[in-house]
């Protein structure tokens, strides 16, 4: 069944749980897609898991387009979200509607997710004015890594839980659909949950929260620069692809890849004609 915005407001009527993973390509969105995932974030993660960069500050619209097609194409029943990048609707609030509009009619997405608390409702409302389904996401926002000194769980001091809860209460309030809750106390993301009518999804955050994300390559340990805490191996796909690789390098190398099973013929009668 095709998910949309309705099915994540119904899901935290329903209590009932919802789930996104990310992805940047088609091959992988499609497969995420088949296993019945309800939404599939274009993250700017993709900077640091697919582009190698130390954070996702140097990821540009074009990058997050050109993904955010690709996933679209793979995709048929979970709601595809793009996420916006650095400075594309920091700047001003038409760069935030323009830059969101991209997203939907360049690329495929349904509906974009933008970083930050009280700062950004101004962004997140002309979006949503635009007619476009905006997900907020508060916590540790790692567009903010510089801010924060590093990437460093959000929340824990009266302050800084205090802010949080307002920031949620704001970005509903703006019109967003549902609100991702990064790396902040579990305790504090089961009020904010129950504080607000939109769905929370966590990463980090908890089991209370209204769902779960997690980036496809943490979860099946493919990426090893860094493991968070806050990350379950649900599968060891790492370990599995390096082993066919170095199969893969045995088979070439000692010449029992390809065999007859993978190759095409040709009629020998052809053959002799050619000299
Ligand atoms: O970029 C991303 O993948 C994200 C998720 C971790 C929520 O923002």
């Amino acid at each position: 069944m095709k998910n949309s915005i309705s099915t994540f407001i119904s899901a935290k009527h329903n209590r009932e749980k919802l789930t996104m993973l990310t992805a940047y390509d088609y091959s992988m969105a499609k497969l995420i897609d088949e296993c019945g995932v309800n939404g599939i974030l274009v993250g700017d993660s993709l900077g640091m898991v697919c582009l190698g960069y130390k954070d996702t500050l140097s990821v540009t619209m074009e990058d997050m387009l050109h993904h955010t097609k690709a996933v679209s194409r793979g995709t048929k029943n979970a709601l595809v979200v793009s996420d916006m990048p650095f400075m594309s609707y920091q700047t001003s609030l038409y760069d935030a509607v323009k830059n969101a509009g991209r997203f939907v009619q360049e690329a495929g997405a349904e509906a974009i997710k933008l970083e930050g608390g009280a700062v950004v409702c101004p962004q997140i409302q002309a979006i949503v004015n635009a007619q476009i389904p905006v997900m907020g996401h508060i916590g540790l926002t790692p567009q903010s890594v510089n801010m924060f000194g590093g990437f460093k769980v959000q929340g824990k001091n009266i302050v800084d839980a205090k802010k949080l809860i307002e920031d949620a209460k704001k970005i509903e309030a703006s019109g967003a659909f549902a609100i991702v809750l990064e790396c902040i106390p579990s305790k504090l993301a089961d009020i904010i949950s129950k504080e607000i009518s939109i769905p929370t999804i966590g990463i980090g955050a908890g089991g209370g929260c209204d769902g779960q994300i997690l980036v496809y390559q943490d979860m099946l340990n493919m990426f090893s620069d860094f493991k968070p805490k806050f990350v379950k191996t649900f599968a060891n796909i790492g370990d599995l692809m390096r082993d066919g690789f170095k199969s893969y390098i045995k088979e070439v190398s000692e010449g029992t890849f390809p065999n007859d099973e993978h190759c095409f013929k040709i009629d020998d009668e052809i053959l002799s004609k050619l000299y």
